[in-house]
């Protein structure tokens, strides 16, 4: 049956004339091949109804035997796909490797105009590169147009934060949690400023996040906004999805989002607790462990901690050599933790040796997990060499201090901003000034 769909005639070059378009494509492929035989095709052998039945396997075979042995080794495949592809050839019944070619440089075509497309709107050449001559001239050209990339090769005025599909593999995304204010907001500015990707402005608040959104690109920055609650998984999960379906990975991940009870707070010390845990640490491991998955080789995750962070601040020695384990596990610690907020609800915690600061349990029980989650990525993951870090920002002027410290935000983002950047430092705990300090003591 395959036989006889198809059949090649050695014959005159005049029979050409009188043949298909299939057997013309044949025949100027082979022309190219400079010897006497002509392939001949038979046209009632491709008649609308055997089409179907068309025998693809065979037609490029035959394209291999007469027609393109001039070409080179791309153009021959072309030429057959073309050939293929002009004969509108529909599969066997039985899908064979050759109908699969077919797909699969359908599917390269359709990705190479959607690429071509989007690099347009990101003002690029169809090689994906900046159309910059110059800095200045870039600025200068690009301003107010839309949707346009900056000197740096960020998104700069980008009418909503939707980002192509076909963007996905080429673009790197960062991620900062509660940065609408304070610290995260000027680590997602000082991203804007260096990085050259994308920058994702997260806050459990959209109005509060997207009011930040605005101040930035007041600067002239571009930060794009996604709502996160850390508290709350179904917001930590629609994140993740959209991130995911999205951009298909992250790069940096600025865990910063955190709460602080002023020391005049009227909850009593077992909510203050729970609650300080409940956010510092349970909801940076839960974005953690939703967005973990998605971290791309040579991620780097940075865990905003404090001056409270260091373990020497936990009075007890039994209770630091715990948390200081070198093969803690994260149930292990979930459960010191648990323990903690336990001890406070019994007015236990000075006696039980956690001391008097629920925030201070918070922040190691964060640079604990920060060297538990750089063991596991270097057990498990070592090729993916993702580094993960914790950083004390320095004593800064926002509302969690009451405005009290003495840096800016800028300058408490710097240390930040050195370890999603630049640092070559895996499980560290680094310091304002972006040295490196001993947690234990
Ligand atoms: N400031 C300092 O001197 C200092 C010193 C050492 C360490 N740190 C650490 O630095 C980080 C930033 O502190 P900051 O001083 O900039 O504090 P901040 O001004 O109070 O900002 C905290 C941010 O976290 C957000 N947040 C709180 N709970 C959240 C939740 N459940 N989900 C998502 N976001 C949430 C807040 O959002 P809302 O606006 O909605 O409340 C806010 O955007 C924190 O981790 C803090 O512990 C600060």
């Amino acid at each position: 049956m395959e036989e006889n769909a198809l059949a090649f005639i050695p014959s005159k070059a005049s029979a050409l004339q009188k043949n298909s378009e299939f057997h013309a494509v044949v025949y100027e492929s082979y022309k190219s091949k400079k010897t006497t035989r002509v392939p001949e095709i038979v046209p009632e052998e491709i008649s609308p109804k055997k089409d179907r039945l068309f025998d693809i396997k065979r037609a490029k075979q035959e394209v291999i035997k007469f027609g393109t042995s001039g070409f080179d080794s791309q153009k021959k495949e072309e030429a057959k796909i073309n050939l293929l592809i002009k004969l509108g050839a529909k599969p066997p019944k039985n899908k064979n490797q050759n109908y699969k070619l077919l797909l699969t440089e359908k599917k390269k075509k359709k990705e190479a105009e959607l690429k071509l497309e989007t690099f347009q709107q990101l003002g690029k050449n169809k090689f994906g590169k900046s159309n910059a001559k110059g800095k200045s001239f870039d600025r200068k050209r690009r301003k107010g147009k839309g949707d346009l990339l900056d000197i740096y090769g960020k998104v700069k005025h980008r009418p909503d934060n939707k980002v192509e599909s076909s963007t996905m593999s080429t673009q790197k995304v960062a991620i900062v949690t509660g940065s609408n204010k304070g610290i995260g907001y000027a680590i997602v500015k000082g991203l804007c400023e260096k990085y050259k990707g994308l920058v994702y402005l997260t806050s459990r608040d959209e109005g509060r996040g997207k009011a930040a959104i605005e101040k930035l690109k007041k600067l002239g920055f571009n930060p794009l906004f996604h709502q996160l609650d850390i508290l709350d998984q179904t917001s930590v999960d629609t994140f993740r999805d959209y991130i995911k379906e999205t951009h298909g990975g992250i790069d940096i991940l600025v865990n910063n989002a955190a709460i602080a009870f002023n020391v005049d707070a009227k909850e009593t010390i077992g909510v203050q607790a729970e609650e300080t845990i409940k956010v510092n640490y349970f909801g940076t491991l839960r974005v953690c462990q939703s967005l973990f998955p998605l971290l791309r080789n040579n991620a780097r995750v940075v865990n905003i901690s404090s001056s409270a962070g260091k373990l020497a601040r936990i009075p007890s020695a039994d209770l630091r050599a715990k948390l200081s384990r070198k093969d803690l596990t994260i149930p292990q610690l979930n459960e010191l933790v648990e323990k903690f907020v336990r001890a406070a609800k019994e007015g236990k915690m000075q006696q039980d040796g956690w001391g008097s600061s629920t925030y201070v349990v918070s922040k190691v029980a964060l640079t604990a997990l920060t060297f538990i989650q750089q063991r596991q990525f270097d057990e498990e993951k070592p090729d993916r060499h993702v580094a993960v870090n914790a950083v004390h920002p320095g004593y800064v002027d926002t509302d969690m201090t009451n405005h009290k410290g003495p840096l800016t935000i800028e300058e408490g983002a710097r240390a930040a901003l050195f370890l999603a950047l630049e640092a070559e430092l895996r499980g560290q705990f680094v310091w304002e000034d972006c040295t490196v300090v001993d947690w234990y003591n």
